[in-house]
């Protein structure tokens, strides 16, 4: 298969025959909780196409569906040096990007600095404080005297839902993946984030708040014209791409001329919180409830890496707790009672576990959380895990397809980034499998043909994607396209 990178090796085959009646029981029970046929995953896509339309409209839907001012592909002629600041759900990550006159080329300087757990949930001076002094850190790295540097422009690839009235504001609509920070919801964050490069002396300008998906969609499309879809399957879950302006209602009293581009940033993660389509198990009803943003992002919380882990988790505890089979009795499972204490990691290990007796799930589970599962329970574990996976990955298909469908492409390719696109195992093909059913692609005669719609792995969308949008945005102020410009002294 193209773009799935070289034959996995055989799985194991694994075998219930030993798996007593009442873990047998069990497994059914999830695997009909946890199981989205075909004729579900296209009844979902169906009403994802209506919503998406929703957002787009005057009154508005529960996806949010952000225009983004980024108003063009690039050429692949963008050329500049430009910073790019990545706060996504786990590290901060600076760079410094060079786009060359090479076509699609670029040079980058990185540094990453991990996001301390309790800046999430504390207080918001200290996160902009936390973040001006690592961007202060880099420019003095690698520039000689930060006094005499004229000011560098930055791309911010701020991954939450945000309010863009232009592209050098963002009013952050809610918290997602986790972070509770008072005080900042409702507010642009760009004064904020400016205040404290002030305060730190940072010689930067902002060019362009960005979000994740639109840098990996205008990234990839960089190096690969045919991509028209940017996603995200990493901590949180979402998908930018172009619309046209006279497609958008709720832009019609700018009267932007209908036909120019306009990068909308879906946050499809909100799809659903009405809960008409989406399976909801009990365990995705609780994670919800204990939230700190409950009834929102309902398709992301069924999806994302942040909770993926702790739906598996959950699951162990109810049948430990609450079911006959009682799993790992007159075992100690306090480690596994801790809140979010297995992220994707552990569940992708289960899944890569090649031995037949699943030899390395039993030592994750002994070394991790101090469980010695028997074999029957090793098998429950593994299943369990597929089953979380696999509905991720098929409902993911749906948002790819839906796009596809509003906007009419039967080929394209999708760029895709994030950690469980990346590194969960069978996700990419589990993905691929699940758009041929939406879309009813009849099955491949050769199996190197590519399928019509390609999900890749992108480009890296918050360190070059950013560069590129600031250049864009650049770019267009000086031909005199001046829409969703706040600060037209940043750009001269
Ligand atoms: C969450 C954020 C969204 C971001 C996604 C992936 O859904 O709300 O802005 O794109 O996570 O990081």
């Amino acid at each position: 298969m193209v773009g799935l990178g070289p034959k996995p090796p055989p799985s194991r085959k694994g075998s219930f025959v030993d798996v007593p009646k009442d873990l047998l029981k069990e497994i059914e029970e999830l695997e009909q909780l946890f199981t989205v046929d075909s004729d579900k995953l296209k009844q979902i896509t169906n009403h994802f196409v209506n919503e998406l339309e929703k957002g787009l409209s005057v009154e508005g839907g529960s996806i949010p569906m952000n225009p983004t001012w980024v108003m063009a592909f690039p050429t692949g002629h963008e050329t500049g040096t430009y910073l790019a600041l990545d706060m996504g759900g786990t590290n901060l990550r600076v760079c410094q990007i060079t786009l060359t006159d090479q076509k699609s080329e670029f040079d980058i300087i990185q540094s990453k600095y991990r996001l301390p757990e309790e800046l999430k949930v504390g207080d918001a001076d200290e996160l902009w404080e936390y973040i001006a002094d690592c961007l202060l850190q880099f420019v003095e790295t690698h520039h000689n005297d930060i006094n005499n540097v004229d000011k560098i422009p930055l791309g911010f690839t701020f991954s939450y839902p945000a309010t863009q009235n232009y592209i050098d504001e963002g009013i952050l609509q809610r918290w997602t993946k986790g972070f509770d920070i008072p005080g900042v919801e409702g507010h642009n964050i760009v004064p904020m984030f400016e205040a404290a490069l002030e305060r730190r002396g940072v010689p930067i300008k902002l060019s362009a708040l960005i979000n994740d998906t639109t840098g990996t969609l205008i990234a990839s499309a960089y190096t690969d014209p045919t991509m028209k879809i940017g996603c995200i399957f990493g901590t949180g879950c979402n998908a930018a791409y172009m619309e046209d302006c006279g497609s958008i209602p709720k832009l019609a009293h700018l009267n932007l001329p209908p036909e120019t581009p306009m990068a909308i940033n879906c946050e499809w993660g909100a799809f659903d919180n009405e809960h008409k389509v989406l399976p909801r198990t009990p365990y995705d009803m609780k994670i919800d409830a204990d939230s700190p943003r409950p009834g929102q992002q309902a398709f992301e919380k069924m999806i994302a890496g942040l909770y993926l882990g702790e739906i598996f988790r959950l699951v162990m505890i109810d049948l430990h707790d609450n079911h006959e089979a009682n799993i790992f009795a007159n075992q100690d499972i306090s480690k596994l009672r801790r809140p979010y204490s297995l992220d994707s990691s552990f569940l992708s290990a289960i899944e890569d576990d090649p031995f037949e007796n699943l030899s390395e799930t039993a030592d994750l589970f002994q070394n991790q959380l101090g469980i010695t599962p028997n074999g029957p329970e090793l098998e429950l574990i593994r299943r369990t895990a597929e089953l979380v996976g696999t509905r991720a990955a098929r409902l993911s298909a749906c948002g790819v397809a839906a796009i596809c469908k509003k906007k009419g492409y039967n080929e394209c390719h999708v760029g895709a980034d994030g950690s469980v696109f990346n590194k969960y195992p069978h996700f990419k093909a589990r993905g691929a499998a699940a758009l041929r059913e939406i879309l009813d692609w009849p099955e491949k005669t050769d199996p190197n043909e590519e399928d019509p719609i390609e999900i890749l792995a992108a480009e890296d969308g918050s360190g070059v994607g950013a560069a590129l949008i600031a250049a864009l945005t650049l770019k267009r102020v000086q031909e005199g396209n001046m829409h969703g410009i706040l600060h037209p002294e940043n750009f001269a």
